[in-house]
């Protein structure tokens, strides 16, 4: 079956009544998981080859020998495959993905070889077994402040680099109450639950060559990475993903792991390849956050109103490819202020490829920004809340553009009233209980709201008023499936029970990456389309059989609209008064988000998010050895993930709203803002406990012993 190329008639939809959306339904995938008949991508074809890659032992250089006669003699070993022998791409132009094409080495952990075997056991042994020389050069694999001067070109998301507005200096100078601060946050790694894992297999003959079970964000976008460099047609390359344990980003963009199983699976056709990398290979294989330094600058009135916002970046990128994340794009909107000057600098290191990871962007930037506005507050005087609520702006104050929906102020309102933010008290290290200083903090948060053009949905009438719906989406963890299918159900007007939904392959209408919060909007946008151009084709009550295809369109009024989510999370923190040990003893957050299509699985949602907020803000950090060029935090053990005994009380809320500019669900993104400013609030509730501001992420225990610089 091919993929459908033609183009269907693209449509805004009309807004859907709601129906089966709001209500709590459980997840429709959740008996398959919990009882282990889900299948990911490596429990397919049990017949496959097993492929193991070798990765450099040094950051830069070339491989001046590679000898794999050893490994090709271990017993189960078929094949070793190296720059020598492997199949040419036909475009290597993302030096990323362009792996086993020449001797180069551009960071440490990348793939120089890739062995295939009978068993595991034989591909790992046989991978132990490669012998590779190298020339090596000398590396630079430090983020340090002096060597970030590159400007990029653009920043992800297609952001400017820069922005500059009226004379930040002279505000500065002219402010009544200042804050110059620099802020940092470490290298933070995805960690999902199942890793990164593609089962390829090629068939020259067959009308798609290429098939790949893959752990995807996006089916139809890896086709489309994946078929130029193998001189094929997206439409060549099958990718079935129709369940994926986790991805939070880092399977959002394909990484070179989809590259090498292809290439294994070329040298062995009609042969399956499973490539499966292990825990400590994600680390320099799958993406990451890049570490940031914010330099912010913000000047105020004497009632606290923002005169000027400073945000400087400095970042780093690998210099086999650029990757800029938009860290101070948030400072760009958030708040007031008529001076005002944003921009990203790189460092461009021999290290591995930074990607998306979770809030790429606000997630960091958010954290300098929210610390820097506790800062201001406690410098003007004046509460945290009342001061983000005197800094609201009713348009965009860089573009002078009317908001979608901005109810910041309610979100803060709302979240201080369910927390019992008041009566704080107003200086800090005020409150010892027993041996813990206790204090609270806030922050606020935001996420764009994105709605990616491009997405095509299918709907196909059936016997006894059923419709099969259709579209190439993913459902990584989410709940997509479920969402579109409450959806699809109030767009086509029947219970939810009548609608069958088939996800996860390229097989069905195209459809962009689960990313950017944008899933649910993109897809959930496209069905509503193809329901209404079912209806325009076939009438009211289409006989089984009839169907239509439509693409979806954004509203147009998003052109004239600043598109945003808001929220805001407080923290309650006990910092332990002769250890230093810190813990979250409560969040909550309260957001603005638009209709809530799923409350159980939104819920599930914010949950999570806000706990990957707490455990960045509390445990993970990636440590780079700037010697050898890689992390050296590289499992579960060095690398911390917030547990289960590291999360006391959470909670969540959200406003009643509705967004017909962004969608015809009235919906907006859900996945990433509960990240966004959620180490900060943890931050600023740790200076409130104890007087002690922790500037950089993560803020750990050592931090509060007495006699210990803060910073
Ligand atoms: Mo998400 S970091 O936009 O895949």
């Amino acid at each position: 079956m091919s993929t459908t190329q033609d183009q269907p008639p693209t449509r805004t939809a009309r807004p859907i009544q709601a129906r089966e959306m709001g209500r709590p339904v459980v997840r429709r995938d959740g008996r398959a998981k919990v009882t282990g008949t889900a299948t990911y991508a490596a429990e397919h074809r049990q017949d496959a080859l097993h492929a193991v890659v070798v990765q450099s032992t040094i950051a830069r250089g070339r491989i001046t020998a590679l000898v794999s006669a050893q490994a090709l003699a271990h017993p189960g070993v078929v094949a070793v495959l190296d720059h020598t022998n492997a199949g040419r791409l036909a475009d290597t132009s993302d030096r990323e993905l362009a792996v086993l094409q020449d001797d180069r080495v551009g960071f440490r952990g990348q793939v120089v070889a890739v062995v295939l075997a009978e068993t595991l056991e034989a591909a790992r042994e046989g991978a132990a077994l490669v012998k590779v020389s190298y020339a090596a050069e000398q590396h630079r694999a430090e983020l340090r402040e002096q060597d970030a001067t590159d400007t990029p070109e653009k920043v992800n998301a297609g952001y400017p680099t820069d922005t500059d507005q009226g004379d930040v200096d002279r505000a500065m100078a002219e402010a009544a109450v200042t804050v110059e601060q620099t802020y940092s946050t470490p290298y933070l790694h995805n960690n999902p639950m199942e890793p990164h894992a593609t089962l390829a297999l090629w068939d020259e003959g067959a009308e798609q060559p290429l098939v790949l079970h893959d752990s995807t964000q996006g089916v139809h976008p890896v086709a489309k990475t994946i078929a130029p460099l193998f001189g094929l047609e997206p439409a060549q390359v099958q990718v079935l993903a129709p369940y994926v344990g986790g991805g939070f980003g880092s399977k959002g963009l394909p990484h070179c792991h989809e590259v090498v199983a292809t290439l294994a699976a070329q040298a062995v056709p009609g042969r399956a390849v499973k490539l499966v990398l292990t825990r400590q290979q994600l680390f320099a294989l799958a993406g990451y956050r890049t570490a940031t330094i914010s330099r912010m600058r913000l000047g105020a009135d004497a009632e606290g109103r923002l005169t000027a916002v400073g945000h400087e970046v400095l970042e780093q990128t690998s210099a086999i490819k650029e990757f800029a994340e938009q860290t101070a794009t948030i400072s760009r909107m958030m708040y007031a202020g008529e001076h005002r000057r944003t921009s990203h600098r790189l460092a461009r290191l021999d290290v591995a490829v930074p990607s998306w990871m979770r809030a790429p962007g606000e997630m960091p930037g958010a954290h300098a920004l929210e610390v820097a506005m506790d800062e201001l507050a406690v410098a003007a005087g004046i509460d945290p809340v009342e001061l983000r609520v005197r800094n609201d702006q009713p348009e965009h104050p860089e573009e002078g553009t009317p908001w979608n929906h901005r109810r910041l102020v309610d979100c803060l309102h709302r979240g201080a009233a369910s927390f019992g933010w008041g009566g704080r008290a107003a200086e800090p290290r005020a409150t010892l209980d027993g041996d813990w200083w206790v204090g609270t903090g806030v922050a606020s948060a935001t996420y764009p709201t994105y709605v990616m053009p491009g997405n095509q949905a299918r709907v196909v009438a059936l016997e006894d008023g059923r419709f099969r719906v259709e579209v190439g989406a993913v459902d990584i963890g989410t709940g997509a499936s479920t969402v579109l299918a409450q959806i699809a159900a109030d767009a086509l007007d029947v219970p939810m029970t009548c609608v069958d939904l088939a996800i996860g392959s390229t097989d069905l209408p195209r459809a962009t990456v689960a990313g950017g919060s944008a899933g649910t909007s993109s897809w959930g946008g496209a069905i509503a389309a193809a329901a209404e151009q079912l209806r325009e084709d076939h009438g009211e009550h289409p006989s089984p059989g009839a169907e239509s295809t439509a693409g979806g369109q954004a509203d147009p009024r998003q052109q004239d609209h600043a598109m945003h989510s808001f929220g805001a999370v407080f923290a309650e923190v006990r910092v332990h008064r002769w250890t230093g040990e810190l813990r979250v003893a409560r969040l909550h957050g309260a957001y603005s988000v638009g209709r809530i299509v799923n409350p159980v699985l939104a819920r599930s949602q914010f949950l999570g998010a806000l706990t990957m907020g707490l455990s960045s803000a509390l445990f993970e950090a990636s440590v780079r050895d700037p010697r050898f060029g890689h992390v050296v935090t590289q499992d579960l053990a060095s690398y911390h993930v917030a547990s289960h005994a590291d999360v006391r009380d959470l909670s969540v809320e959200w406003v009643d709203e509705e967004d017909t500019i962004a969608t015809p669900m009235g919906s907006r993104g859900i996945g990433e803002i509960g990240i966004v400013g959620t180490s900060a609030a943890i931050a600023n509730a740790a200076h409130h406990a104890t007087g002690v501001r922790v500037r950089s992420l993560p803020v750990t225990a050592d931090r509060f012993l007495e006699g210990a610089t803060p910073g």
